[in-house]
């Protein structure tokens, strides 16, 4: 959950680390710390956002340094606990990402060896245990260290006078950026590619040892040679563009997105992956965690709709615990980040039973895209903001491909699919076009406490995706319900301060939801329909309208989605809530 930093180069590294840092806190804001190399080790570290540590920064000299921003797992966020971590005697500093399991019986060990621990973290055990092992070669001693530790890292170690950085990761994600006499290292590519988008992707258990000029990578006992891809992020992809946030710069990306994805229609040899994915199963299984999971609901719905075939969506993080587990013909793992721990772990899990599996991912090259069977890519571009609005968006778009290009559906269906997806972009356009009905609404909200959502049929899930995204940014409790559930308890809840969001859609749930709205009235919690039209039926029965567009049942989702993500970015905005970061979360959760 924690963003690290390494650079060396030519060039005064305090700065870039801090620029790069910025670009890494959406993994992880609490606090935050840098460490400078050289003769000596100069380090400074805060509670608190990168730009306050930036802001009151003496200027340290030196062209190789570490920086890390945390997210709270050992310990309090303060100084202390931020990284960097120091061996006894601050000539080791090492930044960590992930959670060493063995660290109680380690700091043990270490303390009767004399070790002082000054932090309550598990990370500070590292570079105690590297001092332990180190004889004058930093990499064997970083390695004989590693050997020892239980769990999920990334790190970054830093010695005095030495002139270079060792790098590993096991299980956390980690890649290196080359440029003319520079090397960059970071928990993703987004944090450098402002300076390089030349990359390389580290594996799980390698150790990089890193010059100015000069990488060399030890795999598997081997030193290989490093592959360098060419990756094409800009940097407008991570700046926010006249923006607010990213939130709303991302959502407002939305229908650029779906006609990226749907262009991928036009190449052969992408039809043919799309394809290969539901073949001759007979049942699916989609796991997820968070929004993720959301989509996979949506997609047993596309699934079971468009191809009879039974689709079971399991919460990843609830999988993880089963004594058995029940393998399907095909697994399909939707996670943005590909790095959710809750997703990894039984996706390990499934590789190892030889079980078939597909991975929707937003990031190349992460660790779920590297151990399934198949993965499809939403190429949404970096999302920055912690809440998920384009890459759910673009989720939604592969399952409806690989539902409606699959080699078992009809021309027909698929050619009928085809062409009302082909003209949801403009619709969608349109709908943004008209934001103030989401801004009145989101004012409304931010007047409240208590909040549901609900929906029926396709639309349950953007009923529970719209309360976890307006739970998430605006810290307003909200709950998502299926409409037929909400007297089934919920009921109990309601009154006057209690707004109920709607989700009306011109299909066969829609008699059965008219009636739930009346009910909610009767109870006389406010009501705002968001409904693809507006007629007589809903006259009368409702506060407010919000008009969607109106697309084909399956495709709702799409608006619908949009709809209460911008309720959620008004509400959390008229709050003045800081919106893409919020308290206590990260963008890409790497712990169980
Ligand atoms: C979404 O707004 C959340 N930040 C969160 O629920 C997220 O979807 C979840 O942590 C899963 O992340 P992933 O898609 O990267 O696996």
């Amino acid at each position: 959950m924690c963003g690290i930093i390494g650079y060396i180069g030519n060039r005064e590294a305090q700065a870039i680390l801090f620029n790069c840092m910025s670009r890494l806190e959406y993994r992880g804001y609490d606090s935050c710390g840098i460490a400078i190399g050289g003769k000596n080790i100069h380090s400074i570290k805060n509670k608190g956002r990168v730009i306050e540590l930036q802001e009151n920064a003496p200027r340290i000299e030196g062209t190789l340094g570490i920086g890390h921003t945390r997210w709270a797992t050992h310990g309090t966020p303060n100084a202390v606990n931020a990284h960097p971590h120091f061996d006894c005697h601050g000539k080791i500093a090492v930044v960590h990402n992930g959670i060493i399991t063995n660290y109680l019986q380690l700091i043990r060990k270490l303390k009767n060896k004399g070790h002082e621990f000054v932090s309550e973290t598990d990370s500070e055990l590292i570079p105690h245990l590297i001092e332990e092992y180190y004889c004058g070669d930093l990499q064997d001693a970083v390695e004989k260290a590693l050997d020892e530790i239980e769990g999920t890292l990334a790190i970054i170690v830093l010695k005095e006078d030495i002139e270079e950085l060792i790098a590993s990761r096991r299980n956390s994600p980690l890649v290196i950026g080359i440029a003319e006499n520079e090397v960059f290292v970071a928990s993703d590519v987004p944090a450098i590619v402002e300076f390089t988008n030349k990359i390389v992707y580290l594996e799980d258990g390698d150790t990089a040892r890193i010059s100015k000029d000069k990488i060399r990578i030890k795999r598997n006992e081997v030193t290989i040679t490093p592959v360098i891809n060419e990756i094409n992020v800009t940097k407008t992809e991570i700046e926010k563009n006249g923006f607010d946030h990213f939130m709303l710069k991302e959502i407002r990306e939305e229908p650029e997105i779906i006609e990226q994805s749907l262009d991928m229609l036009t190449n052969e040899k992408n039809i043919d992956e799309y394809r290969q994915v539901i073949r001759e199963v007979s049942d699916i299984s989609i796991i997820g965690c968070g929004t993720s999971y959301h989509a996979g609901l949506v997609g047993k719905y596309i699934i079971e709709e468009a191809l009879g075939i039974p689709v079971r969506v399991e919460l990843a993080s609830e999988l993880n615990h089963r004594h058995r587990m029940i393998i399907p013909d095909l697994t399909i793992a939707i996670t943005q980040s590909g790095e959710t721990a809750d997703v990894l772990v039984p996706l390990k899990k499934l590789h190892q039973c030889q079980a078939h599996t597909t991975v929707i991912t937003n990031v190349y090259g992460s660790t779920a895209s590297r151990i399934s069977d198949s993965v499809l890519y939403t190429h949404a571009g970096p999302e920055i903001s912690v809440a998920a609005t384009k890459t759910f968006i673009a989720q939604l778009l592969e399952l409806y491909k690989i539902t409606f290009y699959s080699s078992i559906i009809d021309t027909d269906s698929r050619m009928y699919a085809h062409k009302e997806l082909m003209c949801i972009s403009e619709k969608v356009k349109q709908m943004l076009e008209n934001d103030v009905q989401f801004q009145r609404c989101g004012e409304f909200l931010s007047e409240h406490n208590e909040v549901f959502f609900i929906g029926r049929g396709i639309n349950f899930p953007i009923a529970l995706e719209g309360a976890l995204k307006l739970k998430e940014i605006s810290y307003i409790h909200a709950e998502g319900y299926a409409g037929g559930e909400i007297k089934h308890g919920p009921f109990a809840l309601l009154d006057e301060n209690t707004p109920v969001i709607a989700l009306l859609t011109r299909d066969g749930t829609r008699d059965a939801m008219i009636s739930n709205i009346k009910e909610i009235q009767a109870r006389k919690s406010p009501v705002i329909v968001i409904s693809d039209s507006q007629d007589k039926d809903i006259d009368g029965i409702t506060d407010a309208v919000i008009t969607v567009p109106q697309v084909p049942y399956l495709f709702s989702p799409i608006v619908n989605t949009i709809a209460v993500q911008l309720i959620a970015y008004y509400g959390a905005k008229f709050k003045g809530c800081p919106i893409d970061n919020p308290r206590n979360l990260a963008k890409t959760v790497t712990v169980e």
